[in-house]
């Protein structure tokens, strides 16, 4: 039987790739994120057919810089028409992206949507419903989980290196004024819910039991000139673990971002100056095991979530990144931010939609 510190070495965090599925790929969506999810799917060679944003300039950019080839559409019943489209990556705001997701689910597509999935629990239940009823797949670009760094710490703790994790305290420091004068200043929690999404999700694969309740509190940092407040911090109470997210999304200089896992066997680190660059080391009775991560999460990421999805339908295996899942994570990030508003504990999934 293979060591703790043998299986530390034999971890594979890369983005899977599919071994001959090569299915016709549509696009619906082509703002910011879009470049991102493009990049990484040229990169792995897939095959993006179909490009369609209600700015068609948009659409024939991006089809330009990536996928001359591809054909271009405003209305996405268009693409959904397209006979050679097996999958359909819906990059819009989750406002927009309900109809789109079910219209793609009766066209008889699989759906890879981005985060956040949906604003109400109850209507990602019914889209889930629906993808199981027609035989599809419906994930959620939860592409945090392929950040090298998350990949990697997934992995050891699936593996059963750490033992079990009963804390997982995760902070980032960091600027997001950028978003200034973009819609994402619109939104009022951008910070627990827009950005924390992926947060509370990889926090799931850290500690799979039932979380019992979530506290969280925002503030103005000082100075600040947003909207949105830039300072949260969020409890999650499990029944033998907890977890605590901390994010700072002023900070001008110095940033810092941070994962430390306490668990029986052990304990796990990651850190740097953002979530491109970490050092990880495990650290276990055995010994020390520090992986050389390559990669960063962007585009990487990206690659992982549409390789999870693909090699699950090549694999006819459920995929790990299921919309059913994904709601559990929103469960929690809903909490939050009701506990933010309120000043009370919450219980995840009692809080069933939010309102940004
Ligand atoms: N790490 C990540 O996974 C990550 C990072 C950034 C953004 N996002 C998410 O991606 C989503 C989009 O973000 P963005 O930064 O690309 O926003 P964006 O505003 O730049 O792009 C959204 C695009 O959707 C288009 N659109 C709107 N309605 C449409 C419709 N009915 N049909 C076709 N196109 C339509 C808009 O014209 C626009 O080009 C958001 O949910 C955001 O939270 C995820």
């Amino acid at each position: 039987m293979a060591s703790n510190l043998e299986t530390l070495a034999s971890i594979d965090y890369r983005p899977p790739v599919p071994r001959t599925f090569r299915p016709g790929i549509g696009l619906i969506g082509c703002g910011g994120i879009a470049v991102e999810h493009l990049t990484a799917y040229r990169h792995a060679g897939w095959e993006v057919r179909a490009l369609c944003d209600v700015r068609r300039k948009a659409a024939e950019q991006r089809a330009q810089q990536f996928y001359p080839a591809a054909k271009v559409y405003t209305d996405f019943r268009d693409l959904l028409r397209q006979p050679d489209i097996e999958v359909v990556d819906v990059a819009t705001h989750p406002m927009e992206r309900p109809p789109i997701v079910e219209a793609a689910l009766r066209a008889g597509k699989h759906v890879l949507s981005q985060k956040p999935f949906v604003l109400d629990l109850d209507v990602g239940e019914r889209l889930a419903d629906l993808a199981d009823a027609r035989g599809l797949y419906l994930a959620v670009n939860q592409n945090g989980r392929w950040a090298p760094h998350f990949s990697f710490a997934r992995q050891a703790v699936a593996r059963g290196v750490l033992g079990k994790v009963f804390a997982a305290h995760l902070s980032c420091h960091w600027d997001h004024t950028w978003v200034e004068g973009t819609p994402f200043e619109r939104i009022r929690h951008l910070i627990l819910y827009d950005y924390g999404i992926h947060w509370f999700d990889i926090v799931r694969c850290f500690i799979a039991d039932e979380p019992v309740e979530v506290f969280a509190r925002t503030a103005p940092a000082h100075g600040q000139r947003l909207k949105p407040h830039l300072l949260a911090a969020t409890l999650i109470h499990f029944p033998t673990s907890h977890a605590t997210l901390a994010f700072d999304a002023a900070l001008q200089a110095g940033p810092h971002d941070r994962t430390f896992l306490s668990a029986t066997h052990g304990s796990l680190l990651s850190h740097g100056e953002d979530y491109h660059h970490q050092r990880l080391e495990v650290r276990l009775a055995a010994g020390t095991w520090s992986p050389r991560l390559e990669g960063r999460w962007f585009p990487d990421g990206f690659q992982g979530a549409m390789g999870e999805l693909l090699c699950a339908i090549e694999e006819g295996r459920p995929t790990s990144i299921n919309a059913r899942d994904n709601l559990q994570s929103l469960a929690l990030c809903f909490a939050a931010v009701h506990s933010a508003d309120t000043g009370q504990p919450v219980k995840p999934g009692a809080i069933r939609s939010i309102d940004t």
